[in-house]
């Protein structure tokens, strides 16, 4: 009835060299390695939204939940275990409307805000500089700071850069050693703004290049440290937010950034997390692809101005967007996570790999709690945690941080998906279709000399026989595990926190170098080859 409803609205296009009882034959070329996939490509979004931090990632020293200096004991353990490079805070939108200098001190003092972005939640501020930067301490991460352009001064910015890394004797390294912090915080990563197109001030590209030189000219390295300067990029479809900033800002930034959500549209219903049919399913996974066409555009915009590469794509905010969980507080972005999440992340990861030459950092939103988030905790606060499906792939792509990257050819059915199925406002000018092939794959040769294979079956029915053969590299054990689950819509809560969860892979057999791999229709695959 639907499909009636909404004209023929998908088309399965056999693109396929191998007919349906033949295995696929498929070649890694380990003796064409590309370059290092950048590990900051499996960043981390932290944001004062909903229960991201208060509740998330932090409950404060005196809470019933176990903790760790307030930060929620079993959420840093299970964050420790996914060896997260970067971790980016406190915004998103929060970012323009927060005033770092409230959230240092003793905790009695600190005033409490008002969240105007997300539901008006009042906050006490007890998670600030100190809080962030000694988390990303205790994770071995890099913290990625969100300057405020939006409402703040170019004093106060410049004044939190001398708070966390000067380590003379200056008037802000002074504060910070009062609020109980000797030796400066190492800071490499630095946004002056986010989405300055919008919730950051609204600017147009011209006026932000402005902005952003002013507050830049101010945000002076302190000692050894050395800020790596983000400037607020485009979000999806802005090419020429993106060609603005590179003729306005040049290299005064080492980083742009770029939004990009699997996202139905902005205004109105987004679809549930959990209840969606074939059609939404597989419009998701199209829309998450077509990433890869939003990245060569802005690259090609970069490579022009920018030919060596020195200006990287950051994509700082990318995952999920779906309806907040019925009965959860609006504005806090409280989704569940279901298998189609998993592949979601797992394919945009797949393509981040592939231009790691420009993609040089990304962070999924966001961590805990808030839309395609790694771990969800107990909203009512009865200290229940749950991994996501979309937490196991990034653990199980581990092996992928800092390996090099190898070309795969792999052929494919495809389905075309069409763009116009949920109206979305940019493509509803251009309907047609988005392409999303039902296998997709990722290998790299990884630090220890062995080969990490990853491996997409997307199709809802149709278990995949693959033949890989390896060019260059001699394979002679093949080990692995499986992420899957009987419907793509199966999800973990706090009652059933294993029904999606990886378990050990038996498909992968190896014969005279050709590594064979039975492929279940949905399911993601990722197996170590040495
Ligand atoms: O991640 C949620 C929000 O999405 C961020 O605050 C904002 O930057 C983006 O619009």
């Amino acid at each position: 009835m639907k499909k009636i409803l909404f004209g023929i609205i998908i088309a399965l296009t056999m693109t396929t060299t191998a007919s349906a009882a033949e295995n696929v034959k498929a070649t890694i070329h380990a003796d064409k390695a590309g370059a290092k996939i950048n590990r900051e490509i499996y960043g981390q979004f932290s944001e004062h939204l909903g229960s991201c931090i208060y509740g998330g990632l932090w409950v404060g020293e005196n809470s019933q939940i176990p903790n760790i200096q307030g930060y929620r004991k079993d959420v840093f353990e299970a964050l420790k275990a996914l060896k997260i490079p970067v971790m980016r805070w406190p915004g998103g939108c929060f970012a323009d409307d927060y005033h770092w200098m409230d959230g240092i001190g003793p905790k009695d003092k600190r005033p409490s805000l008002r969240n105007n972005n997300w539901g008006g939640t009042i906050e006490d501020n007890s998670f600030g500089t100190h809080e962030f930067l000694n988390l990303c301490e205790m994770l071995d991460c890099e913290p990625y700071i969100s300057g405020n352009v939006g409402s703040g001064t170019v004093k106060e910015m410049a004044q939190w850069v001398e708070y966390m890394t000067s380590d003379g004797d200056t008037p802000m390294a002074r504060l910070r050693r009062q609020n109980g912090r000797d030796k400066a915080w190492k800071v490499k990563y630095f946004g002056i703004g986010n989405e300055a197109w919008g919730c950051g001030g609204n600017m147009t590209p011209e006026y932000y290049s402005d902005e952003f030189r002013k507050f830049n000219t101010y945000l002076r390295d302190q000692g050894k440290n050395r800020l790596y300067r983000i400037a607020s990029g485009a979000s999806d479809y802005d090419y020429n937010w993106t060609k603005v900033l590179m003729e306005n800002i040049g290299n005064r930034m080492q980083g742009i950034s770029l939004h990009y959500y699997t996202c139905s549209g902005w205004d109105g219903p987004k679809g549930s997390a959990t209840k969606f049919d074939t059609d939404q399913y597989y419009w998701a996974l199209g829309k998450c692809l077509e990433i890869e066409e939003v990245i060569q555009k802005h690259k090609a915009i970069m490579d022009e101005k920018d030919p060596k590469n020195q200006i990287g794509l950051l994509v700082d905010e990318w995952g999920t967007w779906w309806d907040e969980e019925p009965g959860t507080i609006s504005g806090h972005l409280y989704q569940q996570n279901a298998l189609r999440d998993a592949f979601v992340a797992a394919l945009s990861l797949n393509v981040f790999h592939k231009y790691t030459d420009r993609v040089k950092m990304a962070n999924i939103a966001q961590v805990v709690n808030v839309l395609q988030s790694m771990i969800l905790t107990d909203q009512e606060g009865t200290g229940h945690m749950v991994l996501t499906p979309t937490y196991h792939v990034f653990e199980m792509y581990t092996p992928f941080q800092e390996a090099t990257y190898l070309p795969i050819d792999l052929p494919t059915e495809t389905i075309q998906v069409s763009k116009a199925y949920f109206k979305e406002k940019e493509e509803a000018k251009d309907a047609g279709y988005r392409p999303c092939p039902l296998l997709s794959a990722s290998a790299a040769k990884t630090t220890d000399g062995s080969i990490v294979l990853a491996i997409t079956n997307v199709s809802l029915d149709k278990d995949q026989t693959i033949d890989f053969n390896i060019d260059g590299y001699q394979a002679k054990q093949a080990t692995g595990r499986i992420l899957t689950a009987i419907n793509v819509a199966d999800f973990n809560d706090f009652q059933h926190p294993n029904v999606v969860v990886p378990t050990v892979f038996k498909d992968a057999k190896l014969k005279k170098g050709v590594l064979t791999v039975k492929v279940p229709a949905k399911s993601v695959v990722v197996l170590n080859v040495k």
